[in-house]
């Protein structure tokens, strides 16, 4: 999808959707489409112009709501037409969940709050707890052909793959995650977050675009790079460490860990409002 991001290994920046990225690795892995996020219909007329064409197409790859683009949430129903479209032309539906998966957008994963399935899924991040560096894939089982069950090694053989210590780590996530229900904690704190948030738009339209996202993964957009940068550079200056969108501040992320109180959701929104203060005077007086 374009402005989509699934890393910068030669395989993922290939599927990556952003020029300033994939420019200095070109070439890279070649038939590779991309299309505009969150219209179902691109992902169709995209199949059928390849297979117009007399080309195959194996797989459709995209993020249940786009993080490093800036939290774009698609539509209501897009994750679901394209699983049909996909079934429809026989293309495998890869869901990128490495940012959105792990409770943080409210539900263990996010294809759960439009009750998709994809064929082939990949996570990571939170997958080992915050402190332990491992991502995983997981597809069905009648993918799982002959060829890969007699040869694993066709997957990969990493030398830290499969290691044991991290593999201890992300089962412990799991088991903690679901019996603390951390996903309906990032739910209810998601909501307080954003509700803080929102308050802050209503303060300084002037700054604030728009505030947007689910759960956890929450993002502020601001009227230029300049005002984001500002308040970035303010909230850091108070401790409050944000996320942009790599290229720019326009658009800062807000995706604390689950475990922050509510105490420290107040924290973070008046040091915000303190920030933003001093912004809007600055602009004032400009
Ligand atoms: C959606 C998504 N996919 C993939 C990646 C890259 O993962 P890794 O750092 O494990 O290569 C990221 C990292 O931010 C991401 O947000």
């Amino acid at each position: 999808m374009v402005n989509g991001f699934h890393g910068k290994s030669m395989g993922a920046i290939s599927v990556t959707g952003k020029a300033n990225y994939r420019t200095p690795y070109l070439p890279m892995v070649q038939q590779v489409e991309h299309v505009t996020y969150g219209i179902a219909e691109e992902v169709d007329k995209a199949i059928r112009e390849q297979h117009a064409v007399g080309e195959k197409v194996a797989a459709v790859i995209l993020e249940p709501i786009q993080g490093e683009a800036g939290v774009i949430v698609p539509p209501d129903g897009y994750l679901r037409d394209v699983r049909e479209i996909c079934d429809k032309y026989g293309v495998v539906l890869i869901f990128d969940e490495i940012q959105t998966g792990m409770g943080r957008t409210g539900t263990m994963w996010r294809c759960q709050a439009e009750d998709v399935t994809p064929d082939i899924m990949t996570f990571g991040k939170a997958f080992g707890g915050g402190v332990m560096p491992i991502t995983g894939i997981i597809c069905r089982p009648d993918m799982w052909v002959k060829e890969l069950v007699d040869n694993p090694f066709l997957l990969g053989s990493p030398t830290f793959g499969g290691n044991p210590l991290a593999c201890s780590a992300a089962i412990a996530t799991i088991k903690h995650m679901i019996d603390n229900d951390i996903p309906g904690q990032c739910r209810v704190k998601g909501e307080k977050l954003k509700t803080g948030l929102e308050s802050l738009k209503n303060r300084f339209p002037e700054l604030i675009e728009e505030v947007r996202g689910v759960g956890l993964m929450l993002a502020v957009e601001f009227r230029s790079t300049e005002i984001g940068y500002a308040v970035a550079k303010g909230l850091f200056a108070r401790s409050v460490i944000t996320a942009g969108t790599l290229l720019n501040a326009k658009c800062i992320r807000f995706e604390p860990a689950a475990v922050l109180t509510d105490d420290i959701i107040q924290t973070i929104v008046s040091r915000m409002a303190e920030a933003m203060h001093d912004v809007a005077q600055r602009e004032k007086s400009e």
